[in-house]
């Protein structure tokens, strides 16, 4: 496993970070625990020390089972947590979102009770959020940094400008934006702008949600949201998976399954310092970690987002 450092922190992180969002029912259906604690432990075999989880993910039990499984196994040091905030669920369903100072230092307090911790390494305001000031932000990072609570702030799904308005009144450490071969919006405007200010960047969504994992058929039905997008319908479906598959002669050649090549595909993007790989078993992670032993050549990385963007737009047009 490679390790990097993250942005200007003095954080040391795999270039594989393990995604804790399968553990939201909403989306990805009932939740397997035993696998899944399994595939954390055999992910920090392979090398991992870097965890990606928000309070949001099935409104807290993906925090409450990875503090209960660090706690039990005594490894939380030998993670780098990150976590998130921005969806006030406390009322229920009706979540919404909320980066106010007080509700920041409830849903901190209340993340590191889940996460059976005294403090959090990365801590992450989820999205963009039109109507609180930065830097009434500012001060209730300022107040959790000086408490010890967080080491460092990062955010999620921010383009530039808002990037520069939060950069005005503290540090952004890091950027969690969507990439993979399905996904490349962020290549053209946030990679170059992280680049330039040396911020991190560990993108969500390496497999597509799965789409890219070689496993899925024409025939695959989903369950939870994924059920509503576009590139999960039955038309849109078939088209991708007919590039998924020659991808896999590419895959091959270099002794890589697809998910490989697709990890490896995000990792040699030189703006990358994560890829994050949403895991439910010990299956997902033993692998992927060679994603990190190597580049991909231009040639090869070329190839294939010129193939998956032709894909992308013809399952779009199909399932309009
Ligand atoms: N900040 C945000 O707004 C945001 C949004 C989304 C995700 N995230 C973060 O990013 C993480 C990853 O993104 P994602 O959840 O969208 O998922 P992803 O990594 O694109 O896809 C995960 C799915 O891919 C399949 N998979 C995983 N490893 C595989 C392997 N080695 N071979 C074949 N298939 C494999 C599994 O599908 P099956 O379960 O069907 O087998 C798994 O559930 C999340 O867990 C979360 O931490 C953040």
């Amino acid at each position: 496993m490679q390790y990097r450092q993250l942005g200007a922190t003095d954080l040391n992180v795999s270039r594989i970070c393990f995604g804790c969002w399968q553990l939201s029912p909403a989306w990805w259906g009932a939740v397997q625990v035993e696998p899944w604690a399994a595939a954390v432990r055999a992910a920090l075999d392979g090398g991992v020390n870097f965890i990606d989880t928000a309070d949001a993910y099935g409104d807290g039990l993906a925090e409450t089972e990875l503090g209960k499984l660090l706690k039990g196994d005594g490894t939380r040091d030998r993670f780098v947590l990150a976590t998130k905030f921005f969806w006030n669920f406390a009322d229920g369903p009706d979540r919404f979102p909320d980066t106010t100072h007080d509700y920041i230092l409830r849903a901190c307090e209340a993340s590191l009770r889940r996460l059976q911790t005294d403090h959090i390494d990365l801590y992450q305001i989820h999205a963009w959020d039109p109507l609180t000031r930065p830097d009434e932000v500012a001060a209730a990072f300022q107040q959790l940094r000086r408490e010890g609570k967080v080491r460092w702030f990062g955010a999620s799904n921010l383009n530039p400008e808002q990037m520069e308005l939060y950069r005005a009144h503290f540090d952004v450490s890091c950027l969690q934006p969507p990439f993979s071969l399905l996904a490349t919006e962020v290549a053209a405007r946030e990679l170059p702008y992280c680049l330039r200010h040396n911020i991190g960047v560990i993108n969500y969504s390496s497999l597509q949600r799965g789409l890219l994992g070689g496993h899925y058929t024409a025939e695959s039905t989903f369950v939870g949201r994924r059920a509503d997008d576009p590139l999960f319908r039955r038309a849109g479906l078939k088209i991708v998976l007919q590039a998924v598959e020659e991808a896999k002669a590419v895959a091959a050649g270099l002794g890589l399954t697809i998910a490989e090549l697709a990890v490896r595909w995000v990792l040699t993007h030189p703006a990358i310092t994560s890829a994050i790989v949403g895991v439910r078993k010990a299956e997902h992670i033993t692998g992927i970690v060679r994603a990190a032993d190597d580049r991909l050549t231009q040639k090869t990385w070329h190839w294939l987002a010129a193939r998956f963007r032709r894909a992308q737009a013809e399952a779009l047009a199909a399932s309009a």
